[in-house]
């Protein structure tokens, strides 16, 4: 069963057993991920692409196998459009700062949404500050849906970049990227999909979805953190500058000049974090012989099954009620703050997560502080959703 190969999943809480609940902001992580990590470190620790000798030679295999494991989970066409990133925050700011900054001025519109984390968000206003364009945003619906009917109005000849969230970290919303991507392309426009909480959950087909960049977290997809992908198609990653100069990125080096690196090392300045990216491989196998069709069907049980039983807690309001979502469940009890649910919770071995989830927009648009949030992964068992509504009852009798 694949929950047995989650050895965190068995640890206690105050002396309860965990209900884990808090995957969108990192998921536990299968043995074969620590394994492979371990593996690493006690085996081949060597940097990569830089000794003759065999323990440097075995890393630098162990590493490109894993860029390789991504490139097949993602449906990548090239190794060469895969770039080791410490996560999605990175990758946005790899392409503001290194595709886009340079491609927008004054008039100039970039285009993003009102389900967009934070990390979605400022590096686009970094480079609105940089250059002088303006920031425009797809509005939301009540249901939590983007108002795509905006989409017409919103792309026009001045927008020179989209940027969009595949699947909402607070909400769970996931969003008509693929429609969203063929309209902005109908202008020309580029787009990149922030991938941080869909991969997890999504069977991910780049090239399908046309999108000319995607970003993804590996902590959130059961690998270390502080690793990632960036995914871009060749032929933007080719025109591209540097971001980061150093070691690795280049093929000559001399005071007057630098000759750059071809792909994928022109973006991978230093030593990378190279057992992140090992472990990074290793869940992505996971996740291949796991079967995404499995995994998205368990989501829609455990969806189906939140959905129900929550909707039964007294006082409760749940935010992004669409059918097209993970099963993550942002909600407030009417009269208690969400901090004081989750530290109570807490005490019965269940982990949510509460506040703003780096989503403060979301919560502007609903005019409330933040939320409590259950995020689940396919790991997750319908008796831990019981144990939730179980605990949330004894939060409203404690605080009531
Ligand atoms: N972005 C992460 C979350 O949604 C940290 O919790």
């Amino acid at each position: 069963m694949l929950r047995e190969a989650f050895p965190g999943l068995n640890n206690t809480v105050h002396g309860k057993p965990l209900v884990y609940l808090d995957n969108a902001a990192t998921a536990q992580r299968p043995q074969t991920v620590i394994d492979a990590v371990n593996n690493y470190y006690l085996h081949c620790n060597a940097n990569i692409h830089r000794g003759v000798h065999s323990l440097s030679e075995q890393a630098t295999e162990l590493y490109e196998q894993a860029r390789m494991s991504m490139q097949k989970l993602i449906n990548a066409n090239s190794h060469r459009e895969m770039i080791f990133v410490r996560g999605c925050t990175e990758g946005v700011n790899l392409v503001a700062q290194a595709f886009v900054r340079n491609r927008v001025g004054a008039g100039d519109e970039i285009l993003i949404s009102h389900l967009e984390h934070h990390s979605n968000i400022v590096p686009w206003q970094i480079v609105c500050e940089q250059t002088g364009a303006e920031l425009k945003v797809i509005p939301m619906l009540q249901d939590g849906s983007l108002d795509i009917s905006q989409l017409d109005n919103l792309i026009s000849e001045r927008t020179k970049f989209v940027s969009v969230v595949h699947v909402s970290n607070a909400l769970g919303v996931i969003n008509p990227v693929k429609e969203i991507i063929a309209k902005a392309h109908q202008h020309d426009v580029p787009v990149l999909v922030d991938g941080a909480q869909s991969t997890p959950h999504l069977q991910i087909d780049v090239q399908d979805l046309d999108c000319d960049f995607y970003t993804v977290s590996g902590h959130k997809m059961y690998a270390p953190t502080g690793s990632g992908i960036l995914y871009g198609k060749e032929k933007h990653l080719d025109d591209m500058p540097p971001w980061h100069g150093g070691g690795e990125m280049i093929s000559k080096v001399t005071f007057e000049e630098t000759i750059y690196n071809g792909l994928p090392a022109k973006f991978e300045a230093g030593t990378p974090n190279i057992a992140g990216g090992i472990g990074l491989g290793a869940a992505a196998e996971f996740l291949m012989q796991a079967g995404l069709e499995n995994i998205e069907r368990r989501d829609q049980e455990l969806k189906a099954y939140g959905e129900a039983k929550l909707s039964q807690v007294e006082g409760i309001t749940i935010y992004g009620n669409v059918a097209d979502k993970a099963p993550v469940f942002a909600f407030n009890l009417e009269g208690i703050h969400a901090h004081d649910i989750g530290t109570i919770i807490d005490h019965e071995g269940v982990a949510i997560r509460t506040g703003h989830h780096c989503t403060m927009p979301i919560f502007q648009f609903y005019g409330v502080a933040g939320s409590c949030r259950a995020s689940l992964s396919f790991y997750n068992q319908e008796t831990e959703i019981d144990q939730l509504v179980d605990a949330l009852q004894k939060a409203r009798n404690l605080l009531l």
